[in-house]
């Protein structure tokens, strides 16, 4: 694949997964250009990346629901040609509090990025969906580990918010192409992948490089990140009579940087294979239930963490482990961190940088 002069524009960028995906495409040649609101994210993480991959992106600080926002970016910068698109709110609890917020952020935000793409003629994007769009998947006989086929049926306004954004790539990647076509152009041009991720986990082998959320995390291994480090006093082990072989659930957690390889193979394929919208998992294949999660973090950190189980989290299902065979063949990608690489590499990010990037990297990285 050859990169030559193109630049992907990356909406939420600063953030967790983006900041991963932004070194990814930096070190695959990709000159990059990040609009993010720093809503959940700081402008710290650019430091790291310039640290990590000697080059730095180019940053605008703004909303993606703002269209003149995005039509200055890509204005100012014509040689962007794809889109990879972060920029959501996250929280799956917070989204049944204020859906509509989710639904302007999320949805609206999204529609306004492709219509700025469309006045700008910018033809590939990369979604970040999600696993939660397949919801209960064992309502359906035969579909763990889940396959893309699985029947999507969101639970939750977050994983609605997501569905919704995919059938609009969908409809609009279509609705180019066929346009093009009347008008007796070439649309193949048009190119669209729905990345559904499943759990990921970890941080830069490094240390300086890690998931940053601003307020209180929800996720697991950054809540055991913070009983570890005593922020915490437990873990809340939510459910324990789940039928899996310990009753605790079943995810798929994979390592932020295999998911960040993940982006940039789906680029590479867009741009090579032109294939109209395509929906792929990016997950390990590998489930592993609560319990096995807190015994591997444990491992890493030297001791047992305390924990206690309670009722099942409203909203939460049995399993959730993804069927990568599509990626595999298809991105010829798959995982090739383990959990127990993102458990050790989250507990590193964590002792280093107990107050994230809230505080400068350690002298080794600076005096370089
Ligand atoms: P994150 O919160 O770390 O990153 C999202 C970034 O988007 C943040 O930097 C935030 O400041 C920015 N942002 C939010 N609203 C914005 C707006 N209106 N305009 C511009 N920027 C805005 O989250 P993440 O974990 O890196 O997730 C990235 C994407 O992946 C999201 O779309 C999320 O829904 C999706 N996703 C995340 C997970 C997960 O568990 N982390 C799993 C599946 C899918
Ligand atoms: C993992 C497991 C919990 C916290 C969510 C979103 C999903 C995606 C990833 C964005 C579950 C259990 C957790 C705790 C616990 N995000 N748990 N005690 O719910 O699988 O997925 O994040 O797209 O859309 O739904 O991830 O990390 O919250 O939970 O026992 O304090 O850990 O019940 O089984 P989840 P999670």
């Amino acid at each position: 694949m050859t990169v030559g002069s193109s630049s992907v524009l990356v909406a939420g960028g600063t953030g967790y997964i983006g900041s991963f995906t932004t070194l990814a495409l930096l070190e695959a040649g990709y000159k990059v250009v990040i609009i993010d609101s720093l809503y959940n994210s700081n402008e710290e993480v650019l430091n790291r990346i310039e640290l990590l991959s000697g080059k730095r992106p180019l940053f605008y600080k703004g909303d993606i629901t703002d269209e003149a926002a995005l039509d200055k970016v890509f204005s100012e910068n014509p040689d962007i040609d794809n889109v990879i698109h972060f920029a959501a709110l996250k929280a799956v609890g917070e989204s049944a509090e204020i859906p509509l917020e989710y639904y302007r952020v999320n949805v609206e935000g999204s529609i306004k990025l492709m219509r700025s793409m469309k006045k700008h003629n910018v033809t590939n994007i990369v979604f970040s969906s999600s696993a939660t769009v397949y919801g209960d998947a064992t309502r359906v006989p035969n579909m763990i580990p889940i396959p893309e086929h699985c029947p999507i049926g969101p639970t939750n306004t977050y994983g609605r918010t997501k569905s919704t954004v995919e059938a609009i790539i969908t409809d609009f990647i279509e609705a180019e192409r066929n346009n093009a076509a009347k008008k007796g152009e070439d649309g193949s041009k048009w190119n669209g992948a729905l990345l559904r991720y499943f759990n990921p986990a970890g941080a830069h082998p490094s240390g300086i490089m890690g998931e940053n959320p601003l307020g209180v995390p929800y996720n697991l291994l950054p809540l055991l990140a913070q009983v570890a480090v005593g922020k915490r006093e437990k873990l809340m082990v939510f459910g324990d009579d789940y039928k899996s072989k310990d009753g605790t659930a079943i995810r798929d957690y994979i390592h932020v940087l295999d998911l960040a390889k993940g982006h940039l193979v789906a680029l590479n394929y867009l741009r090579e294979n032109a294939p109209g919208v395509k929906a792929w998992n990016l997950g390990s294949g590998r489930g592993s239930t609560v319990f096995d999660m807190i015994k591997a973090f444990s491992t890493s950190v030297g001791r047992d963490l305390p924990y206690q189980v309670v009722a099942r989290r409203q909203g939460d299902v049995l399993d959730l482990t993804a069927n990568p065979s599509l990626a595999n063949k298809e991105l010829q990608w798959k995982t090739e961190l383990t959990l127990e690489d993102a458990c050790e590499d989250l507990w590193r990010w964590t002792k280093n940088n107990p107050e994230g990037y809230l505080q400068q990297p350690p002298k080794e990285f600076v005096d370089k």
